[in-house]
């Protein structure tokens, strides 16, 4: 693939592996090509790791690396070239950085083709890319410079918009600012000084003629004939090799099923495959021509032609709008997507329904077939033999009388393979309204596209009416037959959508009907209209308000400034290097791991006869050869490097192999054959641990009141449970090392992605028997974490180093995607059992709840992540008599761990449900108990602690003014009054973050200071840079300490060598405990130099430096911040484990279909207090991408297992993270001015987590939006939901006619949903 060719061979690193599928755009490049007969060259993007080299003979690749450098930065063309990459990052549009390539080399192919886009083409270009730090809005603040709209919120409040109403924002005294970025600084965008394409390219496309060309590879030939007699041909030779055009269909099922074809055909570039014809009764188009291209075509056409002739076409372009992203659609063809056959194609429904004729040939054969034909059977190929191929499609248009429609639902809305789709056509007798002819296609419900027959014959004639309508959905449900689905929807959800989507076919007839002969027809109701229209992505406006700084401050003094990340540019041309953008070492080797695929069972033998035996096959390493530690007891149960006598979950390595090459070690890993004997018990639900008393060690329990006396006192008393499903880092960069052997003193370096070196040193000693002084770790920066790279990234570097030890050669390990979401676990599935007593006005008296989350097999941090749930869980509230107790269930799932918020999200999530369950009990609305039960002065917490929660109130107080919460909600009520299958929702949800890591030893730091004789400054601390900006407020810290410019500073990398037992980068406590040190480190060079200032109080930096190096002052300096004393009694139930308090409120709007159980994010206002800040654009874009990783916990991201404990849901095509379609329309961010934090540096607050929990206002906006549905419907009032709410839940609680048809057919889906 182009993929590796481009970062293996060429060592052009920009374009980055996330996922190998397709599925999130880092590997995104510029593709050109030159047609000589039109003589255009056109432009597209693609993911380079789809996209065999072979396809590209001809044509031009453009890497980021062309873009710009900022080593070539001084030449004026790349001056001008940068400007992409430069208002990414000077917008602030990059944290960890590994997904911003992909994000310029999108935005650079559109403007390329599009010089002043529409934001809607931006939005669109960005459908493909996937980015788990920022939350998109910072990268689309960058896109929408480039826009010919205004670039300002175009919220014209009073008359002003955002960037005129400052003044207004806040009183006159407090000066707030709402630029993160300046306009003026970026350089005007000049598309005459783009690259050309290459003339050599040019003409060779005009000179040579075309050729077949073949390719041969180690295992593969490639084929690409010119003509189509040829390609008849070849296919009649090699009837099993298949016709590779996008390659998105075929390289998946070679890359991640195993399968293999040792020929390809590639046909192109045969004229007779791209033909664009355009005939008396449709439109014929090749079926090698892209989906982009079909895309435009169809759009033109529809502007082109009446509209009576494009009823087909818009319905087939309402389909191409969301299906996959932009790079994905400009590879994949539409032959490839008609002949696939996969359930999931989103065009073969509409196209099947619409009559659309394929035009096959074979040697000596031509011949055309119905579309619908090839899904005779429903399962597969019965009519397209496997010598023909399909040359053209035509499509008809659409006739007077005649209405076609298509739908699709997805677990997100753009992106992503639909759950179920359908197409569907009605012709009506002239003037009539009597069916004469009717097509309902189905996709995605069985495993290919179903006809609906038996019904559409039945309704022939029959007038389109009510009755017509119950009886098409009985039969509708009774044809199509719904067996369990192996991608774990459940079958009632499907089916609800199979009649949901006739119906709003039949609104949209009825409606359409209307509009013809309105006398004759009634149309629909008025409430009933909205529903016509679907969700769509539009550019969001947003607003970001913080403190300014003081005006006394000095102008060189960078703290409190919206400061650029320091590496931004460097994350924009792709010249940030990570782990696996280092060089290769002579001899390297690669590892590629075996992992058990069993959940519970004891390895009888391992088999490597057959890896060993493959090419480039270097050795295979297991527990045998661990030189010393194999199992860390941190707890009463180990963590385990490799298994050695048993396994104890699906995902846990076993062995792995190191080869010459990536691929070697891969296929060679998949031929170690290893026997099990399932053991008992298998535990993989936190069910069956309870039932098996299955828990990790100890259990925790809080109590404060007196709980039972206060129960037997209360008004009401409710009860109920939440189950709240796992979720998966998704750190776009996976798990990756590269351990190198110095060849002496069993020195080892090693280069590792983490947030923990010294952990990594320390396991990596252990396991080789070492002292950690021969093992030096380097951490330059992290592709994203979130928790996920602590002992996880240290188990998998003692894998690596050792093999490396065995070897003695360097041993690179940079996991799969697959490989990464299979073993490394995530956030811990939930469960929250609770039972509150209250009184009638809606004061809480008493809560006795019960949390259980499911470890899996190892310990890592359950324990702990079971405690701070129980610390964290009054959130905001006062409870006077509480009692909680939480259990760390040990199940046979892949271990969990650390993730952005460490319990919180959780529990808080639990208690955020029981008090909108007592509003709904007492009547009152979810704000008002929160607001009654809220802390409310100096209080105390349920252990004890005290806390001041005056600034937790003004954040509520803030969040409701700036949101117009209660003007919003009439609005909302009114809308919902007059929409019946589209409601709207809207929810406020405090938070009272705390602080702190329980004990002192773990927040403790220290820092490295180096002034260099020419006065350069090299810093260095124990924090590791994962996105959240860390090494760019050290140095305003530093920059600010030592009175220097920024620029002066220069952070090379995090190493045990230079900072000795650093605590790991958690808890968002960074920047709080290395900007302590850091400040230590530079007041000590400082107080060294202030007599040689004194002295000559009007020199230069470099002067005083230069004397100082001549009296022999130590220009180097440690820093060291001991750590907050903290602490926590377990016994005793009470202590100070946190040392302050982040408060913040977030006010979200939703759009719901309740058809579908789609959604749509409409606004969102957040407020937090996080004191001073240090960087507000590096805050509030913690702020919101935790938000939006947020609202992925609690609304979509959905992990899937089987019965046997396999994850199902192993990329991102199974697995969703938020993507640009899902951000909030309207975003605002203000941080609370005038708040001050003693504790922490420059007053500041550690506000890496925080956020994530606010996307619980969209969970509870959904839920608002549903139980209006609810009340509307007399439906019975209290109801359970349970996170992520899914469109399937959101679909099942909005109960009507339709979920009503399935309640009597209960069909079980065979899955472990998300809620283990
Ligand atoms: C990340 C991702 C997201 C996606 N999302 C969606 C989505 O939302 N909706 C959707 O519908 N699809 C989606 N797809 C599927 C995609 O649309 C199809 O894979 C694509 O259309 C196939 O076209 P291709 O040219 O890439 O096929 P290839 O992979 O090149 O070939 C596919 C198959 O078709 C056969 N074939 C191709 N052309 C011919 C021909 N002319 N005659 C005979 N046989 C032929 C080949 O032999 C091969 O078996 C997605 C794919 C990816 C990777
Ligand atoms: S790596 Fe290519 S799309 Fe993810
Ligand atoms: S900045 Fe986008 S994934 Fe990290």
């Amino acid at each position: 693939m182009l993929l590796s060719y481009l970062r293996k061979r060429l060592r052009l690193t920009g374009t980055k592996y996330g996922c190998g599928g397709g599925g999130c755009g880092a590997c995104t490049v510029m593709i050109s090509t030159y047609e000589p007969a039109s003589k255009k060259i056109r432009h597209y993007s693609a993911n380079a790791c789809l996209l065999p080299i072979c396809s590209l003979y001809g044509a031009a690749v453009t890497t980021v690396e062309g873009v710009g450098s900022t080593k070539t930065r001084v030449h004026p063309v790349q001056v001008r070239v940068q400007y992409h990459c430069e208002r990414l990052a000077k917008c602030h549009g990059s944290q960890c950085g590994f997904c911003t390539p992909g994000m310029v080399m999108s935005i650079y192919t559109l403007l390329r083709n599009h010089p002043e886009p529409t934001s809607e083409q931006m939005i669109a270009a960005l459908a493909g890319n996937l980015c788990r730090c920022t939350g998109y809005r910072p990268i689309l603040d960058a896109c929408k410079t480039f826009c010919k709209e205004s670039i300002c919120c175009q919220r014209k409040t009073n008359e002003k918009c955002c960037l005129d109403q400052e003044d207004d924002l806040f009183d006159k005294e407090e000066k707030v600012s709402t630029r993160l970025f300046s306009t003026d600084e970026f350089q005007p965008l000049d598309p005459t000084q783009e690259l050309i394409f290459p003339p050599e390219l040019m003409r060779m496309a005009e000179n040579q003629p075309k050729r077949t060309l073949s390719f041969h590879g180690e295992r593969m030939t490639w084929i690409s004939p010119v003509s189509l007699d040829e390609l008849l041909d070849l296919k009649a030779s090699y009837p099993k090799a298949p016709l590779l055009v996008g390659n998105t269909s075929v390289g998946p099922e070679m890359k991640f099923r195993g399968v293999f074809h040792p020929i390809v055909i590639a046909p192109a570039r045969i004229p007779d495959l791209n033909v664009v014809k355009c005939l008396d009764d449709g439109l014929t188009l090749g079926a090698a021509c892209s989906l982009s291209v079909v895309k435009d075509i169809l759009t033109n056409a529809v502007v082109e032609f009446p509209e009576e002739k494009t009823k087909v076409f818009s319905a087939v372009l309402q389909q191409l709008r969301t299906l996959a992203g932009e790079q994905i659609r400009n590879m994949a063809s539409l032959g490839g997507n008609i002949v696939s056959r996969k359930s999931t194609s989103d065009l073969n429904p509409i196209l099947a329904a619409s009559n659309c004729m394929l035009n096959l040939a074979s040697r000596g054969r031509k011949r055309q077939i119905p579309l619908r034909d090839i899904f005779a059977d429903g399962v597969g190929n019965n009519t397209i033999t496997p010598e023909e191929i399909l040359v053209s499609v035509h499509i008809p248009y659409s006739r007077k009388g005649e209405y076609v429609s298509a739908f699709r639902q997805a677990p997100r809305r753009e992106n992503a393979l639909p759950v179920t789709n359908a197409g569907m056509r009605v012709l009506f007798e002239e003037g009539t309204d009597t069916i004469k002819d009717l097509s309902i296609f189905y996709g995605g419900a069985v495993s290919t596209t179903v006809c609906a027959k038996q019904t559409c014959r039945t309704l022939i004639g029959r007038h389109w009416n009510k009755q017509m309508l119950d009886e098409a959905c009985r039969l509708v449900l009774k044809e199509i037959a719904l067996p369990g689905s192996d991608s774990g929807e459940k079958v009632d959800y499907k089916k609800t959508l199979i009649v949901s989507f006739f119906y709003r076919f039949f609104l949209e007839v009825s409606q359409s009907l209307k509009t013809m002969d309105p006398c004759h027809y009634p149309g629909i109701p008025m409430e009933y209209r909205s529903v016509l229209q679907d969700f769509k992505t539009k550019m969001p406006q947003s607003i970001q308000i913080y403190q300014d700084i003081e005006p006394s401050q000095s102008p060189q003094d960078p703290v409190g400034r919206p400061v650029m990340h320091q590496s931004g540019i460097k994350h924009a041309t792709g010249e940030a290097v990570y782990v696996d953008d280092l060089p290769s070492v002579d001899g390297e080797l690669f590892l590629a791991v075996v992992t058990s695929s069993r959940a519970h069972a004891k390895i009888v033998s391992i088999d490597t006869s057959e890896a060993l035996k493959g090419p480039g096959v270097f050795d295979i390493i297991t527990a045998h050869d661990v030189p010393a530690t194999n199992e860390f007891y941190y707890s009463d149960d180990p963590e385990i490097i490799f298994a050695r006598n048993k396994v104890i979950c699906v995902g846990q390595i076993v062995c792995a192999v190191v080869a010459d090459s990536d691929d070697h070690a891969k296929q060679a890993a998949a031929k170690v054959k290893i026997e099990y004997e399932v053991l008992e018990p298998v535990i993989l639900t936190i069910a069956e641990a309870i039932q098996h008393n299955s828990f990790f060690e100890p259990k925790r329990k809080l109590e404060q009141g007196n709980v039972d006396r206060a129960f037997e006192t209360v008004d009401n008393i409710i009860e109920g449970e939440i189950h709240i499903g796992g979720q998966e880092h998704f750190y776009i960069e996976t798990q990756s090392v590269l351990v190198v052997p110095k060849g002496e003193d069993k020195e080892m370096d090693v280069y590792v992605s983490t947030q923990h070196p010294a952990i990594i040193q320390e396991m990596v000693a252990a396991s080789l028997g070492v002292p950690a002084n021969r093992i030096m770790c380097h951490v330059k920066r992290v592709g994203g974490a979130f928790g996920g790279k602590l002992l996880k990234a240290g188990l998998l570097a003692s894998v690596a180093a050792v093999a490396a030890n065995k070897t003695s050669r360097a041993v690179r390990l940079i996991l799969s995607r697959g490989d990464d979401m299979l073993i490394t676990g995530g956030r811990h599935p939930f469960i929250g059992k609770y039972k509150v007593g209250f009184m009638k006005d809606g004061r809480i008296r008493a809560v006795d709840a019960k949390y259980y989350i499911n470890g899996g097999c190892t310990p890592d941090e359950s324990v702990l992540v079971a405690e701070v749930s129980l610390l964290k869980m009054d959130n905001a509230y006062k409870i006077p008599n509480l009692r909680c107790r939480a259990y760390a269930c040990k199940t046979n799932l892949p271990s969990n761990t650390a993730f952005r918020g460490f319990g919180f999200p959780q529990s808080a999530l639990v208690t955020e449900t029981w008090i909108t369950g007592v509003a709904d009990k007492v009547g009152l609305s979810p704000e008002k108990i929160r607001e009654i039960n809220m802390y409310k002065e100096n209080e105390q917490t349920h252990f004890k602690q005290k806390l001041d929660p005056q600034n937790l109130i003004r954040c509520w107080n803030e969040c409701m003014e700036k949101s117009a919460y209660y003007s919003r909600k009439t609005a909302v009520n009114e809308f919902n009054k007059q929409n019946y299958w589209k409601k709207k929702g809207i929810a406020i949800v405090p938070m009272k973050f705390p602080f702190g890591l329980g004990t002192r030893y773990l927040s403790q730091a220290a820092a490295l200071v180096h002034i260099y004789t020419d006065g350069s400054v090299l810093l260095t601390h124990g924090g590791i840079e994962m996105g959240q900006g860390i090494h760019t407020k050290m140095i305003q810290v530093a920059s600010r300490e030592l009175n220097i410019p920024m620029s002066c500073i220069h952070f090379c990398e995090t190493s045990t060598t230079t900072v000795p037992n650093a605590c790991a980068s958690v808890g968002s406590a960074g920047t709080d405990v290395n900007g302590m040190a850091v400040k230590d480190a530079c007041q000590t060079l400082m107080k060294r130099l202030q007599p040689i200032i004194n002295k000559n109080p009007k020199g230069t930096w470099n002067d005083w430096i230069k004397e100082a190096f001549e009296q022999s002052v130590s220009l180097s300096a440690t820093g060291y911040f001991r750590g907050y004393n903290e602490n926590m009694d377990w016994e005793k139930g009470e202590g100070q484990p946190f040392t302050y308090f982040l408060y913040g409120a977030a006010c979200s709007e939703v759009e719901i279909n309740c058809l579908t159980g789609d959604h749509k994010n409409i606004r969102t206002d957040i407020v937090m207090d996080i004191g001073c800040s240090i960087n507000p654009a590096v805050d509030i874009g913690q702020i919101e991408g935790a938000f939006v990783q947020g609202i992925g916990l609690y609304t979509m991201e959905e992990l899937k297992y089987s019965p046997e404990g396999v994850l199902y849901t192993r990329g991102p095509d199974q697995y969703k993270i938020p993507a640009v379609c899902d951000i909030p329309e309207q975003f605002s961010v203000s941080l609370l001015s005038s708040s001050q934090n003693p504790y922490a540096i420059y007053a500041s607050k550690g506000i890496g987590e925080a956020g994530l929990f606010l996307g619980c206002s969209v969970f509870f906006a959904l839920r608002d939006a549903v139980t209006r549905v609810r009340n509307e419907r007399g439906l019975k009032k209290t109801f359970a939901l349970n996170s992520p709410l899914t469109a399937e839940q959101i679909r099942a609680s909005c109960t009507d006619d339709f979920t009503e048809m399935m309640a009597n057919n209960e069909s079980a889906s065979p899955l472990l949903g998300p809620h283990l």
